[in-house]
């Protein structure tokens, strides 16, 4: 079985499931460095190839940075995320990014980064669009090779393609659960050759097997994904609706031999305008059926019948991100806004013992 690729831009292809790197990053239980590695070359050698992650997931740059150093140049495309922290987007300056970016390349041990996805927590503070005009210029100079986006907004991402910035990618929630991007982010992006990389695909777990008839989860939930994704579910029918779109998925899945996540990989990987799934992963213990839905193919009865479910079933409502952009809402408040600032950063990544990750 091998995992489909897709060029993102001319002369640059990645794998349609991308290792997803925030479970590295310490809200998701401690990571060990060894096993990290391992996992990642599991994942190489199942054909995924390509790995998301960024400035703001706590030492997973340099630990996905030491797995490329030990791999032929090019077999490994690594995504980051440039995100500025909320305090400093009023009065940002290009030096301030572009330090940012010379950061993530040490840590990353390249000279050039293969793609950026740019993010920007508030529109009303400071000015994104020369923010994003540097990043440009770094990729002209070769620091960058690809632009991409972050969780921006429809009305902001045609902006940026009207003023001609280059972009390649926009990495949003999509998921058989919140299908907001079909509206208009996907039809926006598709005629600008602007590849969804999408995220939320297994609603951090959730749209597994192991929560099929399990009772409703009460706060706290087990990790900061499942925090993240029950307010998906509450937004789209409660925890009824999403225990009966597991069992149809269940009924699907049993039909190809596969999980429910392989089943809800599939559904993401099919809709228009996506050009891959990240797939989040503590480990390789998922992989087998991650690599399954890269290459599942959902029959006209599937579809069908998914079609038929998620007519009747709510989307969030808005935009890509609207929701979580209400910093007072139910879905901002669990973020974290300022995790660039020095001495900021989530727990700790790796388990007792591990202190020699170069900060920054
Ligand atoms: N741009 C953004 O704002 C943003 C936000 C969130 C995430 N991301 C990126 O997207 C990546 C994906 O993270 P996510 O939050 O979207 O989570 P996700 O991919 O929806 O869920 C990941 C979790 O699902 C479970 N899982 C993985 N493969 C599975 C399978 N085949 N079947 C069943 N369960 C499976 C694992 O949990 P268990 O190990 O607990 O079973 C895993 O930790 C992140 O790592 C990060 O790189 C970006």
């Amino acid at each position: 079985m091998t995992v489909p690729r897709r060029a993102l831009a001319p002369g640059y292809t990645i794998s349609r499931v991308i290792k997803g790197g925030w479970q590295l990053a310490g809200g998701h239980g401690a990571v060990e460095r060894t096993r990290a590695h391992a996992d990642m070359t599991a994942f190489v050698e199942a054909g995924i190839t390509t790995f998301d992650c960024a400035d703001i997931y706590t030492g997973v740059e340099e630990l996905i940075g030491e797995f490329v150093a030990t791999r032929s140049s090019g077999e490994v495309q690594v995504h980051t995320k440039c995100v500025p922290d909320l305090d400093r987007l009023a009065t940002l300056a290009s030096q301030e990014l572009e330090a940012l970016i010379d950061r993530s390349r040490r840590r990353l041990r390249v000279e050039a980064l293969d793609l950026v996805q740019f993010h920007w927590w508030d529109y009303a503070q400071g000015d994104w669009m020369t923010a994003l005009e540097t990043l440009a210029r770094l990729c002209e100079r070769g620091s960058i090779r690809h632009l991409g986006l972050t969780n921006f907004d429809t009305p902001s991402v045609e902006r940026m393609l009207r003023a001609g910035v280059p972009i390649v990618s926009h990495q949003v929630q999509y998921s058989l659960l919140d299908r907001r991007p079909a509206h208009a982010m996907a039809p926006q992006c598709a005629p600008h050759g602007v590849g969804l990389l999408c995220y939320g695909a297994l609603a951090g777990g959730f749209l597994g097997r192991r929560w099929l008839g399990r009772p409703e989860p009460q706060e706290p939930l087990e990790n900061r994904s499942l925090t993240k994704y029950k307010l998906i579910i509450d937004e789209t029918g409660g925890w009824a609706r999403f225990q009966a779109l597991l069992t149809l998925l269940d009924a699907i899945a049993s039909r190809h031999g596969v999980g429910i996540g392989a089943v809800a990989v599939a559904w993401v990987l099919a809709q228009p305008g996506v050009a891959a799934v990240i797939a989040g992963a503590r480990d390789a213990s998922h992989l087998a059926d991650t690599v399954a839905g890269a290459t599942l193919q959902l029959t006209t009865e599937d579809r069908a019948q998914l079609e038929a479910f998620l007519s009747e079933s709510p989307v969030p409502p808005g935009d890509v991100y609207a929701l979580e952009r209400d910093r007072e809402g139910r879905h901002g408040r669990i973020m974290r806004y300022n995790l660039n600032a020095p001495g900021s950063g989530s727990t700790p990544p790796v388990a007792a013992g591990r202190t020699d990750i170069p900060r920054v």
